[in-house]
């Protein structure tokens, strides 16, 4: 056993630390003294340091191979961690840590207390389900349809019925809410905290089953099928070490699991697409964050896009988005790392199938280092049967044109900010005519000619723009308009972070614009904004947006005339009696059942996290 002893040592934190580190070294790792690891009489956060000095450092602080770097190790839940070292990969290394200990190394790591696990199946019903059958037009996953134009027309909800949308019952995520709803039939399926995948019944929120995927972070799924053979409809999904899951949709079991990227920073976030016996996956990456880290060689992991067999999980294809051989550069001084590269194009938002071309499109995120690949900052089309790259279009402004636009957003680093970070929408016009469009963190909306290589039609400059957008997530189209919400979440100016716009989609030209809301967050005055983070979702005659101040608001498509708001971040009482808490309403789109709204309050959220499922219907009049 490796053991340290110091003696009445009164100092914290990285002191401790170092001093056992130093301590450490200088025993050749193998004092043998009294049998302390670490001295009783730190706190707990003491402790961590000094444990996570004397057993973790030396991998995660120098990350080769698969070894997540530490940095990387916040971005997963505590739940997560807890799990990797009470019982999963990193067990030897916990070995022989008290309970209390493994605690504090979970807070140390990701800055929260894991939470003790719920069991989901308190809440089960009590009748059998009658079969399950999805169809076409159910929101299968978080674009709402193949074309994200995340518009739907059931009857009950309109302009007119908007107003009179009441919360009906709602549901407590248990350890947080991973991410939306999706809806096949009569069920609702949620990503829930602890690797849980839940099914609902949609009209009771009593839960049919829960499947655990222990130690992983999932937050979109995608429920279709049956196809291959199968006997029940699928849910598909993704998660935070890059293995995409099939279970029966009926019963919770699981009927494969494939890794689709052996990267260690790739992870999968935004929602599949199942199309024709095969399921489409985004890839993405942690290592967005990781490019500020001193410590890390930046950067290998690339986003991309996986076909697999739905039936069996086999890959059929596999595209990453930049193609270019990764390479060396020399440092940029003689104290600065080294570089790696090119990598980046991570696609967290769903893809959009081109039924009619045979295409999947995938929106791309930034380049992490200064390569000037192609990929990043792009459109990209495949062919679905055979993965081939039909088309790119990129959207990196050169020259003088970047230059001012740094300036102006006033970013040392000004990468991100020309991210593709919308879904791409697939547009119909009344003669068949179609359009596919797609906004940019830098607050521009473009439309591209999907049978000409996705040359630009026209661009239309609706926001400021920014690290989380101007336009981040989703557009919405009901087939006359594009609507287009706003982030803008660092602008001074009243009226600009939230603003909300209706284009032609003609001309790009704006038909309406409503500027924000006053931002009303029920949980602090400061910082408060009422920006846009999340997709638009829409019906006849209203558009529903979430917000950041945890509201939910509806306008009127004809002229953005206010219909209907709510204020989500609260606590409910809920159905299954984990009691819940609304935050922001952000990152993803309210989802439009065939009898309710479904809203996922606190998923996604930095500032006012929730676990909130809250479930709308229309009052009669
Ligand atoms: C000998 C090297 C080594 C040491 C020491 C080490 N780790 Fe790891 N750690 C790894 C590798 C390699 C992986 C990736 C494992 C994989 O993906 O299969 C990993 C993965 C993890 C993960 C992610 C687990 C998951 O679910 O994929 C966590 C959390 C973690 N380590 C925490 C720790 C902590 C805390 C310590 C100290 C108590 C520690 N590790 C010590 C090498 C190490």
């Amino acid at each position: 056993m490796r053991n340290v002893i110091i003696r009445g040592l009164v100092a914290f934190g990285v002191a401790v630390a170092a001093l056992l580190a130093h301590a450490a070294h200088a025993e050749g790792m193998q004092a043998d003294v009294h049998g302390l690891v670490v001295p009783e009489q730190l706190d707990a956060a003491d402790r961590a340091s000094a444990l996570y000095i004397d057993r973790c450092a030396s991998c995660h602080d120098h990350p080769q191979n698969n070894i997540p770097p530490r940095a990387s190790l916040a971005y997963r839940s505590p739940e997560a961690i807890q799990y990797a070292l009470a019982e999963g990969v990193m067990k030897p290394m916990a070995k022989d840590l008290r309970p209390d200990d493994i605690e504090a190394l979970v807070v140390l790591l990701s800055g929260r207390k894991p939470r003790p696990l719920p069991d989901p199946m308190s809440a089960a019903c009590k009748t059998p389900a009658a079969p399950l059958v999805v169809a076409d037009q159910d929101w299968s996953n978080n674009g709402g349809s193949h074309t994200n134009t995340r518009f739907r027309d059931y009857g009950w909800l309109t302009a007119d019925t908007a107003p009179r949308l009441r919360l009906a019952w709602s549901f407590g995520y248990p350890g947080g809410a991973g991410g939306p709803a999706v809806l096949g039939g009569d069920r609702v399926f949620l990503p829930a905290g602890f690797g849980f995948v839940l099914s609902l019944d949609a009209e009771s929120g009593c839960v049919r089953w829960a499947f655990r995927r222990p130690g992983r972070v999932v937050r979109s799924l995608v429920i279709a099928g049956p196809t291959g053979g199968q006997a029940h409809p699928a849910v598909y999904f993704g998660d935070d070490l890059a293995w995409v899951t099939a279970l029966d949709a009926v019963t919770g079991e699981q009927l494969w699991q494939v890794r689709v990227d052996d990267n260690v920073l790739s992870r999968i976030t935004g929602s599949p697409s199942v199309h024709e016996g095969k399921v489409l996956v985004p890839l993405s990456s942690i290592e967005d964050p990781m490019t500020h880290v001193a410590s890390h060689t930046c950067c290998t992991s690339r986003g991309g896009l996986v076909a697999l067999d739905a039936g069996t999980g086999k890959i059929l294809w596999k595209n990453l988005h930049i193609t270019q051989a990764l390479r060396d550069l020399p440092p940029e001084g003689p104290d600065a790392p080294s570089v790696r590269g090119p990598a980046g194009a991570a696609t967290y938002v769903p893809l959009a199938i081109d039924e009619r071309r045979g295409l999947v499109y995938a929106s791309t995120a930034e380049e992490y280092g200064r390569f000037d690949a192609a990929g990043p900052y792009s459109v990209v089309a495949y062919e679905m049967a055979t993965g081939k790259r039909r088309w790119a279009q990129q959207f990196l402004p050169v020259g003088a044109e970047r230059e001012a636009a740094c300036h102006a957003i006033g970013e040392t680093d000004c990468r991100n900010v020309f991210s593709m970070g919308t879904a791409p929408l697939i547009h119909t016009f009344p003669d068949g005519r179609q359009l596919l469009l797609a906004g940019q963190k830098w607050g521009y909306v473009y439309a591209m000619d999907p049978d000409d290589g996705g040359r630009v039609i026209w661009r239309s400059k609706v926001a400021a723009g920014g690290d989380m957008g101007g336009v981040i997530y989703g557009l919405a189209s009901d087939g006359e308009r594009i609507y287009v919400p706003v982030s803008d979440v660092d602008a001074k100016e009243s009226g600009r972070a939230g603003s909300l716009l209706a284009l032609d989609p003609a001309t790009g030209k704006t038909l309406w614009h409503r500027d924000g809301p006053v931002p009303q967050c029920s949980w602090t005055h400061e910082g408060c904004t009422a920006a846009q983070v999340a997709a638009l979702s829409v019906v006849p005659g209203a558009v529903f947006g979430g917000y950041n101040d945890g509201w939910l608001r509806a306008f009127s498509t004809r002229d953005g005339a206010p219909l209907f708001s709510f204020d989500t971040a609260r606590g409910y009482e809920t159905v299954n009696g984990v009691p819940a808490r609304g935050g922001q309403v952000s990152g993803y789109p309210v989802v439009i059942g065939r009898k309710a709204l479904f809203v996922t309050s606190g998923a996604s959220s930095v500032e006012r996290p929730g676990n909130a499922l809250l479930v709308f219907k229309a009052e009669q009049p």
